[in-house]
């Protein structure tokens, strides 16, 4: 008896992990954000469906370039996620295109609640992402016009333009709001600061190292 109880709890177990490994299924066939209203849940409320429209699920301009000169980094990343398509609210996936000025990249960052999924449109990069804790192994590959790479769900990853033009990429993402974390920016770039004294005992350097680090933010 007591064997059965603890498989029933294995199986419910399971279930509910597998049902929040991705944004919540569907339970109508549109839910158009209504960003207008006062209600909080889990993404966005929906408007009323006799006021949906074509608009709603169109975004246009993601032939433009990005201006790479913008960022430290010389890349560019248009997004369209649920905050240009409101749409998208509860259907799991998003977009972006990614600009990169020649040595320009995409700096290391995760996405809390998405696998993504990148193709080459022009140029060449050298992108790569790490194995969580213990082996932080480091899978990576250059990649060329054409060629696909996935970055699993939550692991730190990034795209570095090693070709000597400027390179393009368009990528999926699993999640209507996939979230950034760029890791320098929150480690070394909160506000308030990490005190200096941990971020140098955490890195295994000294204070003055880690202020020069924060002084880029
Ligand atoms: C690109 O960004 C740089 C730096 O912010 C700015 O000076 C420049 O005018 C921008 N170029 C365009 C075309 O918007
Ligand atoms: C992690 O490293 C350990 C020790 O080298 C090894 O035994 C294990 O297979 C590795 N795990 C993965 C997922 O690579």
């Amino acid at each position: 008896m007591a064997s059965h109880h603890l498989l029933l709890l294995v199986l419910l177990a399971m279930a509910c992990c597998h049902a929040i490994a991705s944004d919540p299924s569907l339970l109508q066939d549109v839910c158009v954000a209504d960003k207008t209203s006062p209600a909080h849940v889990n993404g966005f409320t929906c408007k009323d469906a006799k006021d949906v429209a074509a608009e709603d699920f169109h975004f246009s301009g993601l032939h433009k370039a990005g201006n790479t000169s913008s960022s430290k980094q010389g890349s560019a990343v248009t997004a369209v996620n649920v905050a240009q398509i409101p749409g998208l609210n509860t259907m799991g996936i998003s977009m972006v295109r990614i600009d990169y000025a020649p040595s320009g990249m995409n700096p290391p960052h995760t996405h809390p609640r998405a696998t993504e999924i990148l193709t080459v449109l022009e140029g060449s990069l050298f992108v790569g992402f790490v194995t969580s804790n213990p082996n932080n192994t480091l899978i990576s590959k250059v990649l060329h016009k054409g060629d696909v790479f996935v970055f699993p769900k939550g692991l730190v990853h990034f795209q570095f333009n090693n070709g000597k033009g400027s390179a393009v990429a368009l990528a999926g993402l699993s999640s209507q709001n996939p979230g950034v974390i760029t890791v320098a920016n929150t480690v070394f770039g909160s506000k308030p600061s990490i005190a200096d004294h941990i971020l140098a005992k955490s890195f295994q350097v000294d204070k003055a190292t880690v202020d020069l680090m924060q002084a880029q933010f």
